[in-house]
């Protein structure tokens, strides 16, 4: 009898698992990313000027009306809504370095403590300031992917202990850093340079606020927020670039009261889905004075409508902990979506806003990214500022921008140095950043 019990729940095994198997591989199957432009399907994009009840926007003041309808519908069917500054935060300075990098900057690492509804946690800032300006700088602020000590090779930054996703390149193991991860990822922070222009960088490693992985946001910050904000049959709930983007905030929280630090020029940027989560924390944080999108694609600048490259079916069953439970009712039916992101780019209205794109990284959707940023237009108009000055994709290389800026470069799906010339350039122009560097 016990035998035979084993023997049939052996072959009841073997069958659930064979079955699992081949519904996973037709569901992979079944997504072929569409990358012809003749095939994209016809839609019609909501008006991010006129209100939901029909009612058109007229004025910068009826603006500020839609503008709050359009963060609640963000909120409610995309990304989730996120707490507010916690009850109790603290920042502790660990490292102070006056003389880093040969005496180019101060380095300085800042432990952002919170604490709420009896849990705490921290995450860590890496701070670099120019020493030459002799006055309070413009800061980029942006999360990185592979832990702090993978910006820059110099050993005065601590390695991160918390969890990371495995890589190799960056020789990361059995989901913690090593010392050889140190300036892994470089290329894509040249500091140096950075600091050279005269601005201050500032970032964190995005998996001390909430690890990058599906875990029924057990971890990371997410015990800290109120029951409303995790609940996912409430279908708002706060996911995981909900809670990318709040710790950002809480990133602009410490550097707006650093005196080093010019507080009215506050970049945030962000590559791929830290490049969603630079648009939602520009969106739903107005501190950032100037937003950088570098390659975010699908749930970041690129139109969902287009379903070109990766789509939204696609992004929610691959990464399941993303976007906020409503998200998923949009798999295969983006036309119903109450927003597209032309509306998350003119949530940043009046202040700057550039998307970059790569040529190969079609899996972005360069064009969908490009007309998101062209779409948002009407609504800077309507507050004095221009949007792009060209109708169609500019070539490759050649940025284009007024208050709202595009490029696509050459290359692939990255963050690299052609991008921060960009971007230092636009930062330049937008802050009116007269570089005293020489002068002081
Ligand atoms: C995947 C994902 C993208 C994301 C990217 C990244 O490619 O499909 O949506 O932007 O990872 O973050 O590196």
């Amino acid at each position: 009898m016990g035998r035979l019990f084993m023997k049939l729940m052996k072959t009841l095994f073997a069958s659930v698992l064979v079955w699992a198997f081949l519904l996973s591989s037709a569901q992979a199957q079944e997504f072929e990313p569409n990358y012809d432009e003749s095939k994209v399907p016809d839609y019609e994009l909501p008006d991010p000027l006129t209100f939901s009840d029909g009612s058109k926007v007229n004025t910068p003041s009826e603006w500020e009306k839609r503008r709050k309808e359009i963060l609640r519908l963000f909120e409610n069917y995309v990304y989730g809504k996120m707490p507010g500054k916690p009850e109790n935060l603290t920042f502790e300075e660990r490292k102070n370095i006056p003389d880093a990098l040969d005496g180019l900057a101060t380095l300085k690492e800042i432990r952002i403590h919170v604490k709420q509804n009896s849990q705490k946690h921290h995450f860590d800032l890496l701070l670099f300031i120019p020493n030459k300006p002799k006055k309070p700088v413009p800061v980029f602020l942006g999360l990185n992917f592979d832990g702090n000590q993978s910006v820059h090779p110099d050993k005065n930054i601590t390695i991160t202990d918390s969890w990371l996703r495995n890589d190799e390149d960056c020789k990361i193991y059995n989901h913690k850093a090593t010392k050889d991860s140190r300036g892994c990822s470089r290329t894509r922070w040249p500091v140096e340079r950075i600091l050279d222009r005269g601005y201050a960088l500032a970032t964190i490693y995005y998996g001390e606020i909430d690890p990058d992985f599906d875990d029924g946001y057990q971890n990371g910050v997410h015990p800290l927020f109120d029951e409303q904000y995790l609940d996912t049959s409430r279908g708002n709930n706060c996911a995981s670039i909900g809670a990318w983007a709040w710790g950002l905030s809480r990133g602009a929280d410490y550097l707006e009261q650093d005196p080093a630090i010019d507080n009215e020029k506050m970049a945030v940027l962000g590559h791929s889905r830290l490049g969603k989560t630079a648009l939602w924390a520009g969106a739903t944080d107005q501190r950032f004075d100037l937003v950088i999108s570098n390659c975010s694609g699908c749930g970041g600048a690129a139109l969902s409508r287009r379903q070109f490259g990766e789509t939204v079916g696609r992004i929610n069953s691959s990464f399941p902990h993303w976007f906020c439970e409503n998200f998923k009712k949009y798999n295969q039916n983006e036309e119903e979506l109450p927003v597209d992101q032309h509306m998350l780019m003119a949530l940043m209205a009046p202040r700057p806003v550039i998307a970059a794109s790569a040529k190969q990284d079609q899996w972005a959707d360069p064009k969908g990214e490009f007309l998101s940023v062209k779409h948002a237009a009407p609504v800077y108009k309507l507050l004095g500022k221009k949007g792009l000055p060209v109708e169609e994709m500019p070539v490759i290389n050649r940025p284009v921008y007024n208050t709202t800026g595009y490029v696509i470069r050459n290359g692939g799906h990255d963050l690299n140095n052609y991008n921060w010339e960009v971007y230092l350039d636009f930062a330049d122009h937008h802050f009116d950043y007269n570089r005293l560097l020489n002068q002081d």
